[in-house]
């Protein structure tokens, strides 16, 4: 959704525009079985560094025209902890690819962000971005500790390497993901800028962690309030859910942003802001600024479908826009907010009527450990049985949803399942949804990413 498309209309406002570093090889691949429409993921490779990489991508997966509709996507291959040389060249092109579009052109500011919860990409991904000069990189989901140092490394051509999170493992077995850039490059790694790192959060003990325990510490936060869209963190304490099924948050989930302040670094507010006195509000907090997702998920440059942001500004005009705070729907185990929408997976028959299929894609697995000690990776959205066989557990897979598959499909490139039908959507949005009919300009059926920026920051 915050593709280069969008983070290049925020940043061409003179404010931060943040790419999706999330699955971004599939994206790419996807787009170019598209026939790359309008040539942008070729011409930015045509910049890339290494053009032998560059060349074998495009022979591999460009299609010129576009594969037929009913045809199925070529896969990238599934991640693991050590990515393979091909996996990790199309980890670094394609976010060196987003990156560069985002900025061409135009000196203004643009990060990526990632969820800190799907590791063994991380380094790759993180490492393109830098080549293309991204100024920020944002991770939320996940306590992200290694990163900052692992930035200061990347910048200086380094190795790096981090722990990853192992169901199972003990404090001895430690499961690291490496990552060389001199190998990326197929020679001397060139120094780069090291971009500016801000930690996702929702709790000021975990700010104050990485404000202070840590070897390299953050260089600021982003404070993510329940009400914001996407994945969620979990309320603090034994699990409540509402009458309607959804996380009750309570005073506890509330970060004290005195406490945040007291640490000294830039921080910025996200979840609800839809009007300049929040956000004023904000900065009299002490906060730098604010974090926009909804509104800006709607406007025309974002990645979702056109059809899709007119008929969710329409429900949002007559006041039926809904949003759930699903408890399980997400295999990551984090709260994911959902909206209501007939024909998408919120929709309970639409669920029940897809059939889990092999993992294909399998950013939200998590890692375990096998009885003879090398990792395995499941998922609870994955067909139960192959679940169980992993050693999962069947209440684990109630009401999860392959969230891959269907965040690909909300920006057209939902695969096509072996059955011949396509993947189903399924949006996600904050919790201001019935808000975003409020940026359209007079007698208009659309907005544009300024007209959110100038209705939060009038006169900017
Ligand atoms: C459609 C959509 C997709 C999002 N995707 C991501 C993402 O990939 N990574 C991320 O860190 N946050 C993501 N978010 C969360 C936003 O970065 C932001 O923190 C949040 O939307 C702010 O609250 P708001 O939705 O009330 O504006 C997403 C939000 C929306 C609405």
């Amino acid at each position: 959704v915050s593709d280069w498309r969008l983070a290049r209309a925020v940043s061409l406002t003179g404010q931060l525009g943040v790419v999706s570093g999330t699955a971004i090889e599939s994206v790419m691949v996807r787009r170019l079985q598209l026939g790359d429409p309008g040539g942008h993921t070729r011409r930015a490779m045509s910049r890339y560094p290494v053009p032998e990489v560059a060349d074998k991508i495009l022979d591999r997966y460009f299609i010129e025209g576009g594969k037929p509709p009913g045809e199925r996507f070529r896969q990238t291959p599934i991640g693991s902890a050590q990515p393979s040389k091909n996996l990790s060249d199309l980890l670094v092109a394609a976010s060196f690819v987003e990156v560069h579009l985002a900025s061409e052109g135009h000196p203004g500011l643009v990060g990526i962000n990632f969820m800190e919860k799907i590791q063994t990409p991380m380094l790759a991904s993180i490492y393109g971005a830098m080549l293309a000069g991204v100024d920020y990189v944002l991770v939320g989901a996940g306590i992200p500790r290694a990163l900052p140092g692992v930035l200061n490394r990347l910048a200086d051509g380094l190795p790096v390497e981090m722990k990853l999170d192992v169901r199972g493992a003990s404090a001895e077995d430690i499961h690291l993901s490496r990552f060389d850039p001199t190998e990326a490059v197929g020679g001397p790694a060139p120094a780069l800028k090291r971009p500016i790192f801000l930690a996702i959060i929702s709790s000021h003990i975990l700010a104050s962690m990485l404000a202070t325990k840590i070897e390299v510490p953050v260089d600021g936060f982003v404070v993510e309030a329940p009400t914001a869209g996407g994945h969620n963190a979990p309320p603090r304490g034994r699990p409540n859910l509402s009458d309607t099924g959804e996380p009750v948050y309570g005073e506890r989930d509330e970060p004290d942003l005195e406490a945040i302040r007291d640490l000294g670094l830039p921080f910025w507010l996200a979840g609800g802001f839809v009007r300049s006195d929040q956000v004023r509000e904000a900065v009299r907090l002490g906060a730098t600024g604010v974090q926009i997702g909804t509104p800006f998920a709607y406007c025309e440059e974002s990645g979702f479908d056109a059809d899709l942001k007119g008929l969710v500004i329409e429900m949002s005009r007559q006041g039926g826009a809904r949003v759930f705070t699903d408890p399980v729907a997400s295999p990551s185990g984090f709260p994911f907010k959902v909206v209501e929408l007939e024909g998408t997976l919120s929709d309970p028959e639409v669920y029940a009527n897809r059939e889990r299929g092999r993992c294909e894609l399998g950013y939200l697995r998590t890692a375990y450990q096998r009885d003879d000690g090398q990792l395995g990776w499941r998922c609870p959205a994955e067909p139960v049985e192959d679940y169980v066989r992993k050693g999962g557990d069947t209440g684990d897979t109630v009401g999860r949803k392959c969230l891959c598959n269907a965040l690909m499909a909300n920006v057209g490139l939902g695969q096509v399942k072996e059955c011949g039908s396509s993947e189903k959507m399924l949006i996600t949005s904050g919790d201001m949804l019935e808000d975003v009919a409020g940026f359209l300009p007079t007698g208009e059926t659309s907005y544009a990413a300024r007209d959110v920026v100038d209705q939060l920051l009038p006169g900017s």
